[in-house]
């Protein structure tokens, strides 16, 4: 087996060595005229096992030989296009491996001995997984494109939500369109992509392209989703050149201006225009207007990207790293600098120590920004050395979506790489719905656009929504809703990490307890209602519903519950028993006094209700 491993490896390096990948073309049409407009270079191994991208890519991802497969395939995709006459008025489109990116350095996406004459259109095809991986270098690199007289293209928009978030950002000559958004039935999901990318398309002048098109019907939905290049089968298959009897055509690329002055690491105060007028504050008012800024952000969600300056890491209390935990778990993509901070401060947060000598260690930043809004606060420190809250600040806020975006720039591009790990949910640090939950729960892959869906409903929902899991020793919340936060009267980082039961009390029906523990025992499904007590001695009727979760092979592995407080509607049902049994009474005294007298009493007994009795208002079973 391991011989026939290290075959492969031998093999796919051969392909790579001997040059014997090559490139297929797939016509781009301009949907208004039918004219073929460009041409996507797609990778093909040579004849046998490799010839497939997908087992080509896999061979070089298992023999390590990724970044020279990438390059090979971009060499393949330029000389092709060259041999076939691909040529101006003719664009070709390029792809780069988003996992190259992930790793390597970006030089190698050039090769300084590849033919590229002057008449060769080439727009490159990035994804956002390579921004969000090294923003600093990917920034640095799509300028170098543009210098190099090369247009962008970002790929898959719609397959993450993270695409929307970084679109303004990368400032995308053309938007391509993940394949699903023409193919699969419209949801919420694709309003929302729309919604971003036709603002973007809107100001920008870029162009939107479907992929997919396969018949009418997507051609249709291509149209209305503002596509005006499309790509797929109902144009032609991928051929060694260009499309016989196609009519060509001319792509105009818009040539969207990049928001940022190149090369220059300016700092964010330095973005701003003489225009926006700067003011004088203390620290405590710029506290507030950061928090205020970080609320807006949180209601942006995961089409959002924030990126914040601390001056030094001291000024990341734990006050702040709470609040940096929710953003982390409900906006696309968050970084925070100062001098000492380290490459990720917490899991899911980006950072970067700044450079000695960097002006931005003179700065107080936060900058969001999002398909349809943008603020920056941008303050510089007057070097005051009175008492902390009262150290003044010169600073500006604005929302000119330019000024916004060059300021984030301009901090994304001090960002360092990805180490490569995931928010995880090691030393408490368990704020996120943990990874693969919410796979789990609904059978969608990671980047589903519909996961980012259900983790923002999760987090509007007004009921309590937590998942346990079973694990983990003494079966630990690992996931609670704002929701949750409320009813329990705790923040996250309070609740998580622990079992439900702290939030019983002396006064909690042990016998409902009991039930939920014997129904979790046997993986069963269970609602009770059980009085809890928060930590300010208040107290509750939690109707908990708790669902079990299995993973692929039926194993019992989490619980969802769901908690709703029924506390009005138990305390009614207790006043109408207690109403109950006084009337009650009364008629057997009356009946007592006066055999002869009858008195009808229409109130419903204990067993009509949900409830027992009133010591245990919750005894109901799913
Ligand atoms: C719970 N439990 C629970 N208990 C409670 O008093 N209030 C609550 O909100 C919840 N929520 C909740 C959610 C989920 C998903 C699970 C699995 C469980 C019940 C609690 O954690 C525990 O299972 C019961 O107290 C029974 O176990 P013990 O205490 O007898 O070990």
């Amino acid at each position: 087996m391991a011989q026939f491993g290290e075959q492969l490896t031998t093999d796919i390096r051969a392909v790579i060595a001997d040059r014997a990948v090559r490139s297929v073309f797939q016509p781009i049409v301009e949907l208004d005229s039918g004219r073929v407009v460009a041409y996507e270079a797609l990778a093909r191994g040579p004849e046998g096992p490799f010839e497939a991208p997908d087992a080509l890519f896999a061979a070089a991802r298992d023999a390590g030989c990724l970044t020279e497969l990438d390059q090979a395939c971009r060499a393949a995709a330029l000389r092709g296009a060259v041999s076939q006459g691909l040529l101006a008025p003719a664009t070709v489109f390029v792809n780069v491996e988003p996992e190259v990116l992930d790793d390597a350095p970006v030089a190698a996406l050039f090769d300084p001995e590849l033919p590229v004459p002057g008449d060769l259109r080439v727009v490159l095809e990035i994804t956002e997984r390579a921004l969000a991986a090294r923003p600093a270098e990917l920034l640095r690199t799509v300028e170098r494109v543009r210098e190099f007289g090369w247009a962008i293209a970002l790929d898959d928009v719609g397959a993450e939500s993270l695409s929307l978030a970084f679109m303004p950002l990368l400032r995308p000559d053309v938007v391509k369109l993940d394949l699903r958004l023409v193919q699969e039935r419209p949801g919420p999901a694709i309003a929302e992509i729309m919604n971003a990318v036709n603002a973007y398309a809107e100001s920008t002048g870029a162009f939107v392209l479907a992929e997919g098109i396969e018949n009418g019907t997507h051609l249709t939905m291509a149209r209305a989703l503002g596509a005006t290049l499309g790509q797929g089968w109902l144009f032609g298959r991928p051929g060694p050149g260009a499309a016989s009897g196609a009519r060509p055509g001319t792509l105009r690329l818009p040539a969207v201006q990049p928001a940022a002055p190149r090369g220059e690491l300016v700092s964010p105060f330095a973005c701003l225009p003489a225009r926006v007028p700067v003011r004088e504050a203390p620290k405590a008012l710029l506290i507030e207007l950061s928090k205020q800024l970080e609320r807006q952000a949180l209601r942006l969600g995961e089409t959002c990207v924030v990126t914040s300056t601390f001056q030094e890491a001291r000024h990341v209390t734990p006050a702040t790293r709470l609040r940096y935990r929710d953003l982390v778990e409900r906006v696309g993509f968050v970084a925070a600098l100062g001098e000492g901070l380290p490459v990720e401060p917490m899991p899911g947060l980006r950072g970067a120590d700044l450079a000695p000598g960097d002006p931005v260690r003179g700065e107080w930043d936060v900058v969001v920004l999002s398909p349809h809004f943008s603020a920056a606060l941008l303050a510089r420190d007057l070097g005051d050395d009175g008492p902390d809250l009262a150290r003044r600040f010169a600073f500006a806020l604005t929302y000119e979506r330019d000024t916004v975006v060059r300021a984030a720039r301009a901090l994304l591009s001090r960002v360092a790489p990805s180490t490569g790990q995931r928010a995880s949910t090691e030393d408490g640090d368990v704020s996120a719905v943990p990874a693969g939950v919410v796979s789990l729960l609904t059978g969608r892959s990671a980047g589903d656009p519909g996961e980012a869906l259900l983790h923002r409903a999760l987090a509007a929902v007004g009921t309590g929504v937590t998942i346990v899991d079973l694990r983990l020793p003494d079966q630990p919340l690992v996931y609670v809703n704002p929701a949750f936060e409320r009813l329990a009267g705790q923040p996250a980082a309070e609740l998580l990490g622990r079992n439900c039961r702290f939030l019983q009390d002396t006064d909690t029906d042990p016998a409902a307890v009991g039930r939920i523990r014997a129904a979790i025992a046997a993986g069963a499904e269970c609602r009770e209602v059980l009085l809890n007590r928060r930590a300010d001695g208040s107290s509750w009727w939690n109707e908990c519903t708790l669902t079990p979760v299995t993973d692929e092979t039926g194993a019992v592995v989490q619980y969802i519950g769901i908690q709703a407080d029924v506390t009005d509607q138990v305390e009614t049902e207790r006043a109408l028993l207690t109403e109950r049994d006084r009337v009650r009474r009364y008629a057997a005294r009356i009946a007592e006094l006066d055999p002869r007298v009858t008195v009808p009493v229409s109130l419903p007994s204990p067993a009509d209700g949900p409830h027992a009795s009133t010591d245990s208002p919750g005894a109901r079973r799913a």
